[in-house]
């Protein structure tokens, strides 16, 4: 149950700051990465600034935050959705950045190092030299349910149930020298409680799984309201069963809207768009769509 002496989340603005793909003509610029500001606003006309994962690279964060007026010095919390590269790229552009006091919130196990064999052998984490820049007085780890903000929930470790939402082939960590298989255990979602208007569930690569990742917010804050989900949703490259019972499962979860970008891929918006059709909006690099609160 809410408590109700907290103000309660009114409205969530979503700005795409980075994703693959950009609009024709916008002065913004696009790469493999993810990066979102989100602005909380509270009842009681508190608001807060978070940015949700940086994208791949500093420049191009840097490049599309000034075109859009957004100063690093102005969040008050950096939240990185798991590790990888093309999440945590940008990091330390804004840790650079002299005014920054943002706290960065992020799942204990982000830190480990994350390698692939797929195209080659390759590092896919930043390393130390990275975490070792944010100073511990403003770095939160978390493994369970958290709320941050009123209603502004991180999701903790996600429970891999569905039996189609498997780990990815040829990815592993790398401990005292030795390859280990990897599941992406820091991957995590940022779940906004916004009353009838329905939780707002924001992935950065849904690794644990799109379905998974409702399942369990369903869990965390459980409204009883249909789910929106906003995020990648990394069905690039998914086998057939894979993209057929991902649809159904999320089919079944009734989302009111699904608005995918990043590492989706075309195959599945367009397996998305067939079976949710005015429910599915991707969204481009300069996007910005509005939560509400509906009274
Ligand atoms: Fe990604
Ligand atoms: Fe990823």
């Amino acid at each position: 149950m809410p408590d109700s002496n907290l103000p309660q989340l009114e409205q969530l603005d979503v700005t795409v700051i980075i994703t693959n793909r950009t609009r024709h003509g916008s002065p913004l610029w696009s790469e493999h990465g993810l990066a979102l500001l989100l602005d909380c606003h509270w009842t009681d006309r508190r608001s807060r600034r978070i940015l949700f994962d940086t994208g791949a690279s500093g420049d191009l964060l840097q490049h599309n935050l000034e075109t859009l007026q957004v100063s690093p010095g102005d969040l008050d919390a950096v939240f990185l959705s798991h590790g990888h590269l093309d999440h945590t790229g940008g990091l330390s552009s804004v840790l650079d950045y002299h005014e920054a006091e943002f706290m960065v919130v992020a799942h204990p196990e982000i830190t480990r190092e994350a390698v692939t064999t797929r195209d080659s052998l390759q590092r896919i984490s930043p390393g130390h030299e990275t975490w070792d820049r944010i100073p511990s007085s403003r770095l939160i780890l978390l493994r369970e349910p958290a709320q941050i903000f009123p209603g502004v929930w991180v999701s903790g470790s996600i429970p891999r149930k569905t039996p189609f939402e498997k780990p990815r082939e040829g990815q592993f960590t790398l401990e005292d020298g030795c390859l280990l298989p990897d599941n992406d255990p820091d991957d995590m979602a940022m779940l906004f409680d916004i009353g009838p208007a329905g939780p707002v569930v924001i992935t950065g690569c849904s690794h644990a799984g799109a379905v998974n990742t409702l399942l369990h917010a369903r869990t965390v804050i459980d409204t009883g309201q249909r789910p929106t989900l906003v995020g990648g949703l990394h069905l690039i490259g998914a086998d057939e069963n894979r993209l057929e019972s991902t649809v159904q499962g999320l089919h079944e979860l009734n989302p009111a809207q699904i608005r995918p970008g990043h590492c989706t891929g075309e195959t599945a918006e367009g397996a998305l768009e067939e079976r949710f059709a005015d429910r599915h909006h991707p969204f481009s690099t300069g996007d910005r769509f509005t939560y509400h609160r509906i009274r």
